[in-house]
């Protein structure tokens, strides 16, 4: 099976959904190791499962450089085919991206190109769309920039407040990360995006 290193800063939902379809022995990729920027409670989850972890925080290196430096020499170490970034909130640089680029996905709440950065559901709420939804796309050196991958949509409800709509969003996200990472590893070429409305 493919190997798979997650990154994320927080809950990890993402994740765990991840490290579920893993449970099947016919799912073509395998979690061997979890990475964070801080004390996420999404590492927790996975020391549960006996999965290695790692934290690679900011404030240990000089700069951001010498952080981006150890963070890919942490990913690196656990020889991964495929980087999972699932709710990590930094921005990697360019000792990453020279390593794993073409093989490291982001999952971002909103359908990019619209609404890129840290506050994508409040951003579109804010925006008064009446659809956003998700996207997994390869990171590249912009903010959220990097080819799409896969999109699906989302509506946008009258009653939704942040927390509810972003739920509602991280739903959806579960299964088409899950999926992505899937036909990535095997090979599938090709994007998975719905056909524009
Ligand atoms: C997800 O919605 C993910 O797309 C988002 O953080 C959430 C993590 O949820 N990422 C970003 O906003 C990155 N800019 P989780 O901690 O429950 O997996």
């Amino acid at each position: 099976r493919a190997r798979v290193v997650v990154l994320l800063s927080g809950t990890g939902s993402l994740c765990a959904a991840l490290l579920a379809a893993t449970d099947d022995p016919g799912y073509p990729a395998t979690v061997v190791a979890v990475g964070s920027d801080r004390d996420a409670e999404g590492l927790e989850h996975a020391r549960r499962r006996g999965i290695a972890t790692f934290t690679c925080r900011l404030r240990d290196h000089a700069d951001r450089t010498a952080w981006d430096a150890a963070l890919a020499a942490a990913i690196a170490e656990h020889r991964p085919d495929l980087v999972v970034s699932a709710g990590f909130m930094k921005i990697v640089g360019s000792a990453v991206l020279a390593r794993f680029g073409g093989r490291l996905v982001n999952t971002h709440p909103a359908l990019l190109p619209a609404f890129p950065g840290a506050h994508a559901v409040r951003d579109a709420l804010a925006a008064g769309v009446e659809v956003t939804g998700s996207t997994v796309h390869l990171v590249d050196a912009g903010i959220d920039t990097g080819p799409v991958l896969a999109q699906r949509e989302v509506p946008v409800l009258p009653e939704d407040d942040e927390a509810r709509l972003h739920e509602r969003i991280k739903t959806v996200e579960r299964k088409l990360l899950v999926d992505t990472v899937a036909r990535l590893v095997t090979g599938h070429a090709g994007n998975d995006t719905e056909e524009p409305r």
